[in-house]
């Protein structure tokens, strides 16, 4: 088993797609062993409680520039928990090139696009979505990619494609690709790198720039 840390900001939809897949039987190498929020007080956290996972609130703001100090206090909930794979799962803070040295190959990130499409720094919650239609695209998706220097950048671990419709607004095509696509590919993923994880397999270090950048 994996001992698994998932990483939220808001709603936590993915988290709860995680828990559900993990009810069902589908990642038999992972435990939720705990929920890290950046914020306090999102539904995220009582996701969290309602599940009987438990979390722990470390406020990005709290740090502000101090992005050492925030991630000295992730740590030692990590170690605490033992954790061998983090998920970001809506998680809105960038880690440090130290932070993301030291967990190599074992955090993975959900991206509501299909990159190199829409990602990147700028690329964050309706605005990708947003720019999916400015741009006229005609199907969009849902990429869980492994975290290395680069925003949206390692590897590929998965991607699910999802129409685009004509009527569509950022947020019908952010709650189809979430309900189509993110909460297919993130647990199936989670998996995947759980299983990798266990056979003790190296993962090739990739380092893409997104079309946008
Ligand atoms: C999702 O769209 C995810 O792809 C992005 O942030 C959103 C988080 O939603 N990284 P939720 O908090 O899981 O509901």
């Amino acid at each position: 088993m994996v001992k698994t840390a998932v990483f939220v900001s808001g709603n936590g939809s993915n988290l709860e797609a995680l828990v559900a897949a993990k009810a069902r039987g589908e990642m038999e190498h992972v435990t939720l062993s705990l929920v890290v929020s950046s914020k306090a007080n999102n539904y995220a956290l009582q996701r969290a409680k309602n599940h009987s996972i438990d979390s722990v609130v470390v406020e990005r703001k709290r740090y502000r520039d101090d992005i050492v100090g925030f991630e000295t206090e992730l740590r030692s909930h990590l170690k605490r928990y033992d954790i061998q794979l983090i998920v970001l799962a809506g998680f809105l803070t960038v880690f440090s090139p130290l932070f993301v040295k030291d967990y190599e190959n074992r955090i993975i990130n959900i991206h509501p696009a299909l990159i190199p499409s829409f990602c990147g720094k700028h690329f964050y919650g309706l605005r990708v979505h947003q720019a999916a239609l400015e741009r006229g695209v005609k199907v969009s998706g849902a990429t869980v990619h492994m975290v290395n220097d680069i925003v949206d950048g390692g590897q590929i671990i998965l991607q699910k494609v999802v129409d685009v419709l004509e009527d569509d607004t950022p947020e019908s095509l952010q709650l189809r690709i979430m309900e189509q696509a993110e909460w297919d590919i993130l647990p199936k993923a989670t998996e995947i790198i759980a299983r990798q994880i266990i056979a003790g397999q190296i993962i090739a270090e990739q380092t893409r720039e997104c079309f946008d950048e």
